[in-house]
């Protein structure tokens, strides 16, 4: 049997290409997160989010084949992360799975793209401020 993963279930590579759009729409915008961003042209940031969400939800895995393993922790190390950015990085995020349709996205991966980038913000502090 062919089992469908969490990205096909979601819509595949147009959902992940709006949920990561409408982030850094966000994040182009926000005064904590903006200056964080070591390049003025956030595109490239925002593919590295949109290859990376899309391999860990079971789509294409360009992100490894491009950057290895992910290692985001050591990643964001260069980042002060502490609750301050991780509650601006979430607001983003919340904002931008909003912003997928009903239909796209159903109550209960709605629930499970929310419980993993809560989990993911938690977990990349680095910073207790
Ligand atoms: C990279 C900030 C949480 C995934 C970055 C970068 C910044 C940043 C400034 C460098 C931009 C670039 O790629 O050039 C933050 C902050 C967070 C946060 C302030 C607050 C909690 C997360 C979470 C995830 C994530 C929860 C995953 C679910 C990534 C990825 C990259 C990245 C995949 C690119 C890594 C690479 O391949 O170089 N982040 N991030 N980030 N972030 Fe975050």
């Amino acid at each position: 049997a062919t089992q469908r993963t969490f990205y096909e279930e979601v819509g595949g590579a147009e959902t992940f290409r709006k949920l990561t759009a409408r982030f850094y729409e966000e994040v182009a915008a926000d005064e904590v997160l903006r200056p964080l961003y070591p390049e003025e042209d956030l595109g490239p940031a925002e593919r590295r989010l949109r290859m990376f969400l899309e391999q860990y939800w079971g789509g294409p895995r360009t992100y490894s084949d491009e950057r290895g393993h992910p290692r985001l922790r050591m990643r964001h190390h260069p980042f002060r992360v502490g609750p301050i950015e991780r509650d601006a990085w979430l607001r983003c995020m919340h904002i931008a799975i909003a912003s997928i349709d009903a239909e796209t996205l159903d109550d209960a991966h709605r629930r499970a793209l929310v419980d993993y980038m809560e989990m993911a913000a938690n977990s990349m502090m680095n910073s207790p401020v």
